[in-house]
């Protein structure tokens, strides 16, 4: 499964690249806004640290609003994916962005119908909202799991990437359902690494060598 980092922040991506686990970089938004920076400037930024995918979002509803801005963003580089939100226009936009050889991203599903129409539509990746989706009791892991059954057993190509990711144990199932991506904000990255019995480990071993004479 690929990692990607779900972020603005470049000193969080510069970190997720340094460890190797960013595959890719995911934005929204909200994600830019928190920097208090420009896109102009967020993006130049990533784009000149992550050669994998980078997800930018539109931020317009209507389909030719939508067309013009996602072929600006696909301009700044070949990795750019361009993110386009699960709406009729939205959807329409993803086929003319497949026919022209722009990635993209469809964001904001919450149901295997939306998956499956993202699909047929020729979307590139697929954002399933796991977190919001357990938020009002719904499991986010169920919608992956009918994802992938479906995905196979047409052969589609687009890839299932699992975003609104809370904590670690959401990568662990999205990896055991067979999900694509999971797309993870840069804190459940340490939070994966953490575990209680490698600091004890560690402690023990460190005090030990100590008592070794030099
Ligand atoms: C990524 O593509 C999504 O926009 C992001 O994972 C949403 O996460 P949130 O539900 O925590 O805002």
């Amino acid at each position: 499964m690929k990692f990607f980092i779900d972020s603005a922040d470049i000193s969080e991506i510069k970190d997720a690249v340094a460890m190797g686990m960013c595959d890719g970089v995911t934005t929204n938004p909200s994600l830019v806004a928190k920097t208090g920076r420009t896109f102009d400037a967020v993006i130049a930024d990533i784009l000149e640290i992550v050669s994998g995918p980078v997800s930018l979002e539109v931020t317009t509803t209507a389909y030719d609003d939508m067309m013009a801005l996602g072929r600006e963003l696909a301009k700044h580089a070949d990795n750019v994916v361009v993110k386009l939100p699960l709406t009729p226009d939205g959807l329409k936009a993803a086929r003319t962005c497949y026919d022209e050889g722009i990635a993209t991203n469809v964001t904001l599903c919450f149901s295997p119908s939306q998956a499956l129409l993202s699909a047929k539509a020729g979307a590139t990746y697929i954002s399933p909202f796991v977190g919001r989706l357990d938020d009002i009791a719904t499991s986010g892991m169920g919608l992956i799991q009918d994802m992938r059954t479906i995905f196979d057993n047409y052969d589609f190509e687009t890839q299932i990437l699992v975003a609104s990711v809370r904590h670690p144990q959401h990568v662990v199932e999205a990896a055991l359902a067979g999900a694509d991506v999971a797309t993870i904000p840069f804190k459940v990255i340490g939070q994966l690494a953490k575990h209680p019995l490698t600091d004890i480990g560690l402690a023990k071993f460190m005090a030990d060598w100590e008592k070794v004479p030099s």
